[in-house]
């Protein structure tokens, strides 16, 4: 049997309050994200728990389209979530969108 998964759209902040380039925490429920500005100008979310031990990533350097974890260093894909090599793992991703001026994330 199927069944329907329902995701909404969440507001999460301004465009303006999200630097380029560093990250912010933003928590809805008892989830806790991780967002980031691209220099690029793209947004990207991910779940803001390292797999390797739970480091925060929203307090990581931001590279390109990566984050360094703050702990450890592993780098992860903003885009997929993995883990690069040669360290093993990956996180959750978030779509988010941009309207008029205003982030929205997917749950
Ligand atoms: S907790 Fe992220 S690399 Fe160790």
């Amino acid at each position: 049997m199927s069944k329907a998964i329902e995701t909404q759209l969440i507001k999460v902040a301004n465009v303006d309050e999200i630097p380029n380039q560093v990250g912010k925490e933003v928590i809805i429920d008892n989830l806790e994200i991780a967002i980031f500005r691209l220099s690029s100008g793209k947004f990207k979310a991910v779940e803001n728990k390292c797999p390797h031990k739970q480091g925060p990533l929203s307090e990581g350097i931001v590279s390109g389209e990566f984050v360094f974890c703050p702990l450890h260093d592993w780098k992860i894909d903003l885009t997929s979530g993995d883990v690069q090599k040669p360290d093993d793992g990956c996180v959750r991703t978030y779509h988010v969108e941009v309207r008029n001026n205003e982030v929205f994330i997917k749950i």
